[in-house]
C-alpha cells in the first residue's frame, strides 16, 4: 500500500515546520526518517496518517485522500502514546470487535503477556486516567499491541520502543518486523540501529526532506 507525498508544506501559526516535501513510498517498504528533536518529525508522521491536514501539496495513501479514509488504513504508535480510561483489552481494541486470540497475539508481540498476566483483573484492569496506572513503558507496549491488532496496511512508529529498556526493544522490534513483513512501515527512531533493515532512510533537516546516503 503505497504512499505519495506531493509539495507538501505545513506551519502553525507562521512557524513553517515543513516547506515542499515529495516522498514516493512503494506498498511493502520500510522507510526510516531522522532529524534533530524539533524538526518536525512527529508533524509529518501525523499528516501522513491524516491526523493534520496538509496546507499546501498533498498526501495520498493507499489511493486515499481524504483524513478519515487515511485513517482506516494507518495503525500509528504516537511519540506519546494515549490512553482511554478504559481496560487494557478496551486500549487495545478501541471498541472494535476482536478475538480474545488476535488480543493475546499482539499483547506477546508487544511483550507484555506476562505483566497482563500478573494482574488481578488480566486483560480487564484499568489503565487510570490517561494512563495514570501504568508505567510509560507499558503504556507504550498497549499503544503497540492496539497497532498491531487494528491489522492495517501502512504502520507508523514515532519513537515507538523509547520507553522500553533495551531488552524488551529488541524482542518488540523483533516481534514488529515479523509482524509487518508485507506491510508499509514508516519509522521515526532517534536510535539508528533501531532502522537496520529499511530499504530507506530520510533526513529532515530546516524543514526539508532528504536521503541519506
Ligand atoms: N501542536 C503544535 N502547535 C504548535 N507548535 C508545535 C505543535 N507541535 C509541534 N510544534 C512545534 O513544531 C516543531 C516540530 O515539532 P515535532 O514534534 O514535529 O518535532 P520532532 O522532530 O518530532 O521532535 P522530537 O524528535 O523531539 O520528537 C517544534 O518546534 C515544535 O515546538
Ligand atoms: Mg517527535
Amino acid at each position: 500500500m503505497s504512499i505519495h507525498i506531493e509539495n507538501l508544506s505545513f506551519a502553525y501559526g507562521d512557524r513553517q515546520i515543513l516547506k515542499n516535501i515529495s516522498m514516493y513510498i512503494e506498498a511493502g517498504e520500510k522507510i526510516g526518517i531522522i532529524g534533530a528533536s524539533g524538526s518536525g518529525k512527529s508533524t509529518l508522521m501525523k499528516l501522513i496518517a491524516g491526523l493534520y491536514s496538509p496546507q499546501n501539496g498533498s498526501i495520498e495513501l493507499c489511493g486515499a485522500r481524504r483524513p478519515e479514509e487515511i485513517r482506516r488504513n494507518v495503525a500509528m504508535v504516537m511519540q506519546n502514546p494515549m490512553l482511554f480510561p478504559a481496560s487494557i483489552k478496551e486500549n487495545i481494541t478501541c471498541g472494535h470487535f476482536m478475538s480474545d486470540e488476535l488480543i493475546w497475539q499482539a499483547c506477546e508481540a508487544a511483550r507484555m503477556t506476562e505483566w497482563i498476566l500478573s494482574l488481578p483483573q488480566k486483560l480487564d484492569s484499568f489503565v487510570g486516567e490517561r494512563g495514570s496506572k501504568v508505567s510509560g513503558g507499558q503504556a507504550q507496549r498497549i499503544a503497540i499491541a492496539r497497532a498491531i491488532a487494528k491489522a492495517a496496511p501502512v504502520i507508523l512508529l514515532d519513537e515507538a520502543t523509547s520507553a522500553l529498556d533495551d531488552d524488551t526493544a529488541g524482542a518488540v522490534l523483533a516481534a514488529l518486523e515479523s509482524l509487518t513483513r508485507d506491510k508499509t512501515v514508516v519509522s521515526i527512531s532517534h536510535r539508528l540501529e533501531t532502522l537496520t533493515g529499511c530499504n530507506r532512510i530520510y533526513r529532515l533537516e530546516g524543514g526539508r526532506l532528504s536521503v541519506c546516503t
